[in-house]
């Protein structure tokens, strides 16, 4: 039997959403009884329940993925840091600025590294510090490369062994060490060098990755290296030792400023609650994950790095960084 509504039958119809494939006679326009048309509805209606339940539902994906989408942002930034030396004048203070690499791991920004080159030379720094694993133990070593010929001669730069660098299974240490030095950079290994920089006398020193032992000298011992620095009796205005490891602070007392990486900030960091989760040589909770730390009168910066191809945790609220510090006397 074939059943048939007029209009006004549609207008007068209960108002009901029917399920597909049931059979509701009083909405069916064509089709029999044996054969029904399954999705013919008159007045369809999506339920109050259904509705309350989908909507805050919706609303709550969509603000996941807004701050997954935000934590995951992996944008370089420039945090800039500034010390203030007690002879610091309001009035004619001296600056010097100071750009701090780490954690490069080979990465590359923009074509052929233009986007860090042009960051870099935008601070016009008076020093660059390289404050290791610059080159990677996996990654090709063209990124390390390009930022150097893109860098050389632009102010006196000074690099130390990362742990990384000794890692290597592409290059010997003695040839990453070569490759750097041939775009006019200093290595500091456990030394120190003074540098004149407007009118200051700067004694800036290095120190070896204590994983030199592990992959170059077995007789090496960097608690033992640490103390000709304790027993370090020099003139100098100011003092600074570029340390890729952060967790060994303590060794270093002598020194006005003291740079790390190595912490890659902890890859995980929650926003005025958590400082980073895990760091290599630290564990969960790392204590230097990154940022300005003072120790006394001493000051310890701690780069979060610039890589983002190599975590083993995504980076999460933790963009790479490039540091600058700005030192005024
Ligand atoms: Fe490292």
């Amino acid at each position: 039997m074939v059943i048939r509504s007029s209009n006004s039958e549609r207008v007068n119809a209960p108002r009901k959403c029917l399920t597909p494939g049931v059979w509701h006679p009083w909405t069916v326009k064509t089709g029999t009884a044996e054969h029904p048309s399954p999705r013919k509805c008159l007045a369809p209606k999506v339920s109050g329940t259904n509705a309350s339940v989908w909507r805050p539902l919706f609303l709550a994906v969509c603000l996941a993925l807004l701050l997954l989408s935000c934590a995951t942002h992996n944008s370089l930034v420039m945090p800039l840091y500034t010390i203030e030396s007690g002879e610091a004048d309001k009035v004619e203070s001296i600056c010097i600025k100071i750009v701090l690499i780490a954690d490069l791991h080979n990465d590359i920004y923009g074509t052929d590294q233009a986007v860090l080159i042009q960051k870099i030379k935008s601070v016009e720094p008076d020093l660059i510090f390289l404050a290791g694993d610059i080159v990677d133990d996996k990654q090709p070593i063209e990124g390390t490369r390009l930022l150097l010929e893109g860098i050389e001669g632009f102010a006196p730069t000074f690099y130390v062994t990362g742990n990384h660098e000794y890692m290597s299974r592409r290059y010997s240490i003695k040839t990453i060490r070569q490759e750097i030095q041939a775009y006019g950079v200093t290595i500091l290994s456990d030394s120190y060098t003074k540098i004149n920089i407007k009118g200051k006398e700067l004694l800036i020193a290095g120190v070896e990755d204590p994983f030199k032992k592990k992959y170059e000298d077995k007789t090496y011992d960097y608690k033992k290296a640490a103390l000709k620095f304790l027993e370090l009796d020099e003139e100098a205005d100011y003092t600074i030792l570029i340390s890729h490891r952060p967790e060994t602070i303590r060794l270093y007392p002598y020194f006005d400023l003291v740079v790390s990486g190595h912490a890659h900030g902890g890859q995980v960091i929650i926003p005025k609650l958590l400082n980073g989760l895990y760091a290599p040589h630290q564990g969960f909770f790392p204590r230097y994950a990154g940022g300005r730390y003072q120790h006394g009168k001493q000051v310890h910066i701690v780069s979060r790095g610039l890589t983002v191809m190599r975590p083993r945790l995504p980076r999460i609220y933790n963009p790479p960084e490039l540091v600058v510090i700005s030192c005024l006397f």
